[in-house]
């Protein structure tokens, strides 16, 4: 490929969209892309956009739910656990326990015989509560069990007991209701560090991508036709995410769908820690380009890592077309670089299979990653796990306020809005019916086994037990 293109070779006449330091958070925040083309905001007010605007008409009837169903349901010692090892909350467990966690449990740990894992949620003490509600850093302490007779896939975590870091203090099982209550405020945590800690890393920095993709590359160039329609309706959602004065991430009286317990700048706070990562934290390291596969032991990454394996195996077929050090990808892949912080730039991307690696990454991250966090963070029962919590933290002695009282039908009503506009996934185009503008037989004959392989691929996991998103809801993008 040749310097030899005109303006209208390229997306939007070469006057496409590009990354620029956050407005809220420069250094804490990855880049940001703010001046959209209006083709993609008006795509995203009809597609999107006004899904939202029909679902507030569901307010009276998410009050009246939250008011006949009040408040929280009881989450047995069982069910907890469900949590911690087969939804996405079990891609906190990590044997990677730091000094503190260390000192706070050094009595349990002297039990070497076990291997010993942590869900830790310490990010959320960043969290300013509004008055009345409550939220708690806690460390979950785990140990890893070899086989378990209900287990098709994946290691199993046993519970051993909860750190409540508002308290200071070290819960049992045998702690009756205040054991009850450190539960609530684990999956609290869970709720919180899920939504605005680790899942905004699956979007923000992958924004770059999307615009360097659209405005660096010819619209005839391969790597374009592979990407780009994955890239539909993301940007104009994050600039609608975290820029608008409408934001859940806002909170303003009248906004019926603001579900956090905190006023906006601690929940800025989280998304902080998620991009900068927690200073002597090894839950929280420092957003850096993945370039390989997620490595969680559970069911959950059994299913990541399936997919995964599948886009790596189309990728590897298109990029194939691509000639060695061909510049226009060399030039794609500096500006990337400068903005996506351990993405390869133009000398490292021909080398070591980083080209086929980093597609796949950003690949994978925008269709499969994202969409089943959505999924199955949507279809966890709300009265279980609450981000707004009515009581404060356990001692020894506490004990649990009546479960119809831990929220209140307001907090329920913003719960289920929320999560009918933002957390469950709406899903407009998916993954199995992208349709490629390839030119060559050879690649249209890859795309042809690349769909025929995620239908495997979701077979080879049901048979296995592990059931989680339906491939035929997995979006083409980040569109929720
Ligand atoms: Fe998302």
């Amino acid at each position: 490929m040749t310097e030899k293109f005109n303006a209208s070779d390229f997306y939007c006449d070469r006057q496409g969209p590009w990354p620029q330091p956050s407005p809220t958070h420069p250094w804490g925040e990855s880049p940001s892309v703010l001046h959209l083309p209006l083709r993609e905001k008006f795509d995203w007010w009809t597609f999107v956009g006004s899904r939202y605007l029909a679902t507030l008409g569901l307010t009276p009837y998410y009050f009246l739910k939250g008011l006949f169903q009040p408040g929280l349901k009881e989450v047995s010692d069982s069910r907890f656990e469900w949590f911690l090892n087969e939804t996405m909350l079990s891609k906190f467990l990590t044997d990677k326990l730091d000094d503190i966690d260390k000192n706070i449990f050094k009595e349990v740990l002297k039990d070497t015989k076990k291997n010993w894992y942590i869900v830790d949620l310490e990010a959320v003490k960043v969290v300013n509560t509004f008055k009345g509600l409550h939220c708690s850093g806690s460390k979950t302490l785990l140990y890893k069990i070899d086989s378990h007779p209900n287990h098709e896939g994946g290691e199993r975590y046993i519970v051993h007991s909860i750190y409540i870091d508002k308290t200071n203090i070290i819960f049992y099982p045998k702690d009756g209701e205040a054991w009850e209550l450190a539960k609530y405020f684990v999956l609290q945590g869970g709720a919180l560090c899920s939504t605005l800690v680790t899942h905004p890393i699956q979007h923000f920095p992958n924004d770059s991508i999307n615009a360097i993709v659209k405005t660096a590359l010819p619209k005839n160039h391969l790597l374009y036709r592979l990407l780009y329609p994955h890239l539909r309706f993301t940007l104009q959602l994050e600039n609608a995410v975290l820029n608008y004065k409408s934001s859940l991430l806002q909170e303003k009286w009248w906004m019926v769908y603001a579900p956090y317990p905190g006023g906006p700048d601690g929940l800025r706070e989280l998304l902080v820690e998620g991009f900068k990562g927690i200073k002597g934290n090894a839950s929280y390291p420092p957003f850096s380009f993945p370039m390989k596969e997620p490595n969680f032991e559970t069911k959950y990454g059994i299913y990541l890592r399936t997919y995964y394996k599948v886009i790596s195996n189309f990728v590897g077929k298109i990029i194939k077309y691509i000639p060695e050090d061909e510049i226009w990808t060399k030039r794609w892949a500096n500006y990337v670089n400068k903005n996506v912080k351990d993405f390869p730039n133009g000398d490292a991307i021909f080398k070591n299979d980083n080209l086929h690696k980093a597609v796949t990454s950003f690949l994978f991250t925008i269709t499969v990653g994202h969409s089943v966090d959505h999924y199955n963070y949507g279809a966890l029962d709300k009265r279980e796990i609450p981000l707004r919590l009515r009581q404060a933290p356990p001692t020894k002695e506490t004990k649990l306020k009546k479960r119809s009282k831990l929220c209140n039908p307001i907090d329920l009503m913003k719960y289920y809005l929320a999560d009918s506009l933002f957390f469950s996934p709406s899903t407009v185009t998916s993954l199995i019916d992208t349709e490629y503008n390839f030119l060559e037989k050879g690649q249209r004959k890859a795309v042809q086994e690349f769909k025929e392989d995620l239908i495997n691929a979701e077979k080879e996991l049901l048979k296995k037990g592990i059931k989680y998103m339906p491939l035929k809801e997995i979006a083409a993008s980040v569109q929720f």
